[in-house]
């Protein structure tokens, strides 16, 4: 097995057996900074930015959820492809102001904003903060009139339709916290627009993440041009329709031929309505940007055979990837530097060093033999990969790398031991 193969979304390829990340092998960056790393291709995210910016109509918003990879680089190089921000919190708030994100592009979502978080909204002067309950319309109410300032808002309703997902990042449903009922946002929207200093401007849905399916999005849009309808019927006239994010990456190899048409036919399905009905368009992607562009290299300490088991014990653990054992996650796991695969014989749990047996990578899966220092990439980890990372087990957060073709960039060091005392006393 030689000469040159696609793998992924095209810029993680195997020349002569070595995995390269666009033109670096990964194996050069594993011995210059150490594993476990992240490392992402920056060609990646500017073409996944860019395949929404083409196909999004005229003034639409893409605007990239940043808790799906919150890093200041990464950050930096989407706003300057164009995009604003989706932010959940007043960190994400100050992350996306940081990178230069133009605040009338920033939009603000989540259940519990906290007063402090919503002033440092207001100061910011961003496009909207998005209502998701009476008693949060009532504190930034509150909190307008207090500073005499026109706050922009919008509702965020719980269209409920259900999706095929993991039920924990299932949320349009009416099960769910997110949200609230069409009636309640009718309500919350014509109690804004009588207020002095609250200007509604949109309606917002975000019915859930890693939905393959379009449909279900053509149905949340239909459902949100719908609502707009009715409340510009009563006189109120909305600006936009926030669609959320949602559109789900192919984590199966076998599925990764099929990947960024994907992005353009998602934004047609949703565009379509909300164009037609004259509305503005918002949509807040997260994991379609960033997820293919990363993969987390680790390396294999030992290997030991237990019972029935085969397990590759490597320097990467839950800490570090947490959607293996929150989700069942399946992220797929190549050698960096290729083997035969005639000899993949041995079907190994790849586990990391925690004292919890929900720390795996994965599970039984097919390899040659492995042995202590080999390399192994573990992919599509560029969303909610280092963005769920912790310190526990004293482990230390592990550094990031941004590759943009011949260059290697350390976009994040990694963590020492004094930031396990970095606060305390
Ligand atoms: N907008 C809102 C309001 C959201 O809550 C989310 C994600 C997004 C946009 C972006 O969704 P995306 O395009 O990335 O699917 N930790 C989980 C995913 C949680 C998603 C939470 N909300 C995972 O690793 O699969």
């Amino acid at each position: 097995m030689s000469g040159t193969e696609l793998v992924g979304n095209g810029r993680f390829q195997y020349h002569n057996d070595q995995l390269y990340c666009e033109n670096i092998p990964l194996a050069e960056l594993a011995a210059t900074y150490g594993t476990p790393l992240y490392v992402y291709s920056r060609a990646t995210i500017v073409e996944n930015a860019r395949a929404f910016l083409a196909q999004a109509p005229a003034g639409a918003l893409v605007c990239y959820a940043v808790k799906a990879n919150g890093n200041p680089a990464i950050l930096r190089l989407l706003a300057e492809a164009g995009l604003g921000a989706d932010v959940t919190s007043g960190g994400e708030l100050f992350l996306a102001l940081h990178a230069g994100f133009a605040p009338e592009k920033i939009i603000y979502s989540g259940v519990g904003k906290l007063p402090h978080e919503i002033q440092a909204a207001l100061d910011a002067n961003i496009r909207a903060l998005h209502v998701e309950s009476a008693m949060e319309l009532a504190q930034i109410a509150a909190i307008a009139s207090q500073r005499q300032q026109v706050v922009s808002i919008g509702v965020r309703v719980n269209p409920n339709i259900p999706v095929e997902t993991h039920p924990y990042i299932s949320t349009g449903a009416k099960q769910h916290k997110f949200g609230v009922s069409p009636e309640t946002a009718v309500s919350l929207i014509q109690t804004a627009a009588q207020h002095p200093w609250l200007k509604p401007v949109g309606v917002a849905a975000h019915i859930g993440s890693q939905i393959q399916d379009i449909p279900p999005f053509t149905a949340s849009a239909d459902f949100l041009v719908g609502l707009a309808d009715e409340l510009a019927s009563s006189g109120i006239q909305l600006e936009y329709v926030d669609v959320g994010g949602g559109l789900g990456v192919a984590y199966e190899s076998e599925k990764w031929e099929v990947k960024s048409e994907k992005i353009g036919q998602w934004v047609a399905a949703v565009a379509t309505p909300v164009q037609a009905a004259g509305y503005g368009l918002v949509m807040e992607p997260g994991r379609s940007i960033i997820a293919a562009a990363g993969v987390l290299l680790t390396q294999v300490v030992y290997t030991k055979p237990q019972g029935v088991k085969q397990f590759a014990i490597v320097d990467a653990g839950m800490n570090d990837l947490l959607r293996p054992t929150l989700y069942s996650a399946h992220h797929e796991i190549l050698q960096v530097r290729r083997t035969s695969e005639v000899r993949r014989t041995l079907a190994y749990d790849i586990v990391g060093p925690i004292c919890e047996t929900g720390d795996f990578l994965a599970k039984e899966r097919l390899f040659p033999p492995l042995a202590s220092g080999d390399l192994l990439a573990v992919f599509h980890a560029g969303a909610y990969g280092f963005a769920m990372s912790s310190n526990y087990n004293g482990r230390l957060r592990p550094a990031e790398v941004l590759v943009d073709d011949t260059t290697a960039h350390l976009i994040r060091q990694r963590q020492t031991y004094s930031h396990l005392l970095a606060g305390t006393e």
